[in-house]
């Protein structure tokens, strides 16, 4: 399979949506626990603002068909003055997969924060997810952080 890396543009919201219904499913937020209709769009329109600090790109085959997204924001460091970068989503459709496509959607984000001035990027994952631990572990350092959580209610 061949494929470019792009940013997320207006004419991909219904394959983007397929995707990001892929991935969310993976997560458990499906059927019943899927995300609201308003979050969809609400969060397709952060994606596609120019006023916003949140960004997407996709892998995308010859053919035009979108394999793959990866979510970013850039947020405020209370420890440096340059910005942070989070990577709060990553898919490759299950077909897709173990071609590269993610490991060349985050380079694409790398190159992103190279021309915003940020120097750091971090990420979770669950700690059994092997496939993207595989990836992570070539990419990225271990933190050892654990993410705590509370739903206010
Ligand atoms: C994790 C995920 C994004 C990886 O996507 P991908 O496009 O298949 O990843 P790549 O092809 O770029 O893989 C890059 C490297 O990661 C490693 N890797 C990826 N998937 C792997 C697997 N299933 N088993 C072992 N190693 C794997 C490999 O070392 C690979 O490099 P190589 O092909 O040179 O050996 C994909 O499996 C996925 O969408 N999973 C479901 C959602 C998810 O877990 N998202 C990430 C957590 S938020």
């Amino acid at each position: 399979m061949t494929f470019t890396i792009r940013a997320l543009q207006e004419k991909d919201q219904w394959e983007w949506r397929a995707l990001w219904v892929q991935y969310n499913a993976f997560y458990g937020r499906v059927g019943e626990t899927a995300l609201p209709e308003e979050v969809v769009q609400t969060t397709w329109q952060r994606l596609l603002s120019p006023e916003e600090v949140m960004f997407g790109v996709v892998g995308e085959t010859q053919l035009g068909k979108l394999v793959g997204l990866l979510h970013y924001v850039f947020h405020r460091n209370f420890i440096q003055v340059a910005d942070t970068c989070y990577v709060q989503d990553v898919f490759t459709l299950p077909e897709c997969r173990g071609q590269g496509v993610a490991r060349g959607l985050f380079s694409s984000v790398e190159r992103a924060c190279s021309a915003h001035g940020v120097t750091d990027l971090y990420w979770h994952t669950h700690s059994r997810n092997a496939a993207a631990r595989a990836l992570y572990e070539q990419i990225g350092t271990d933190t050892n952080f654990g993410v705590y959580r509370r739903t206010l209610t």
